[in-house]
């Protein structure tokens, strides 16, 4: 069975290969467009993917040394995501079904990040999942395949929206996330103690607090000048500080759920997942509890279609296609 996958949900358009031997090929045509605007604008989010989506399958089939022909499903990318950008992958994958003749998969983006995990690890259930990206911040039960229970989800702003908007707070470029990433590694996490919210009621998280009160801390440092000067000194300190807070709950609430639900396999997904803080703090939760932990590699925590063909590729050994009534969705229901 070979799956063509599709994403298009956001600012990346990417086109993966998924055969029953594993992932052949993994395309990612990443948006600059964006950066100057500081966050993704999705009338020109669409816009560029519809440029790009030809171009980025044509060359997924090339790397894989296989024609449309080869392919005996598209899955895409069904939500939840910017609707203008989901309907150009949603469109070409059916275009695509049409005239190749192939089966359509519509696969959720949030289960498609999970998945991730299984391109280069065996498939293994039952696990716990923190999946932790731009628009999400969820702690997942999952029993068997798609088989999925919400512990708990962001109240707010998701963990990713969190770093990239008290980075641009700190005059750091869109997305943040990655560029505090790699200043709080020259940080101290201890330089402030920013606060850790919701630590004690279940599993529910919110962020929004931290943003205010990195607002606050540097209006606290006097005029812009003052504030400037402090940053140019602490620039690292506070990066990590905050690191440090937001990286703090996701592991204590991942710990309680570990205690609660009694599983020994923890995942984490998404594209905070590439968090170089998150990723220490989660092997050593492993260590302590003797958990079987499984992080994507880079190129798996964000945005990509590898994830897209994976699930795609699940979801066909179990009979469950699409016809082409199949429609978007931004947001889960
Ligand atoms: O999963 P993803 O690629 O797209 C969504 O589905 O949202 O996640 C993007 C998010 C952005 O907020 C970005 O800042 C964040 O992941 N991110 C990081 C890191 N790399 C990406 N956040 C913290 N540390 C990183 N190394
Ligand atoms: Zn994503």
């Amino acid at each position: 069975m070979n799956i063509l996958g599709i994403e298009s949900s956001c600012d990346e358009t990417a086109a993966a290969i998924y055969t029953d031997g594993g992932l052949i090929s993994n395309v990612v045509a990443s948006q600059t467009i964006h950066e100057k605007y500081g966050g993704v604008v999705p009338e020109l989010a669409s816009r560029a993917h519809q440029q790009s989506i030809f171009g980025t399958v044509e060359q997924a089939l090339h790397e894989a040394g296989m024609s449309p022909s080869d392919i005996d499903a598209v899955a895409v990318t069904q939500g939840p995501g910017l609707m203008g950008a989901l309907l150009v992958g949603l469109c070409f994958a059916k275009g695509f079904s049409i005239s190749h003749g192939t089966r359509l998969i519509g696969v959720n983006h949030m289960d498609a990040h999970m998945y991730a995990n299984f391109i280069e690890n065996e498939q293994t259930f039952p696990f716990l999942c923190l999946t932790v990206s731009g628009g999400h911040t969820q702690l997942i039960h999952v029993t068997e395949p798609f088989s999925h229970h919400l512990l708990g989800k962001t109240r707010d702003d998701a963990a990713g929206e969190a770093f990239d908007k008290i980075g641009k707070i700190l005059g750091l470029p869109y997305p943040a996330g990655p560029v505090m990433d790699k200043r709080a590694k020259n940080g101290n996490p201890k330089f402030h103690k920013f606060p850790q919210s919701m630590l004690k009621e279940g599993f529910d998280f919110s962020f929004s607090g931290l943003k205010t009160s990195v607002l606050y801390y540097l209006q606290n440092k006097g005029d812009e000048a003052a504030q400037q000067a402090f940053l140019d000194d602490h620039l690292d300190d506070v990066c990590a500080s905050v690191s440090e807070a937001i990286t703090e709950v996701l592991i204590k609430k991942l710990d309680r759920a570990v205690s609660e639900t009694g599983c020994k396999t923890v995942l984490l997904a998404g594209g905070v997942s590439a968090n170089s803080m998150l990723r220490a703090k989660a092997q050593k939760l492993a260590q302590k509890r003797d958990l079987r932990l499984m992080i994507p590699k880079m190129a798996y925590c964000t945005d990509n279609a590898a994830m897209i063909a994976i699930t795609g590729h699940m979801l066909a050994k179990r009979g469950q296609f699409n016809d082409l009534s199949l429609k978007p969705f931004a947001r889960v229901s």
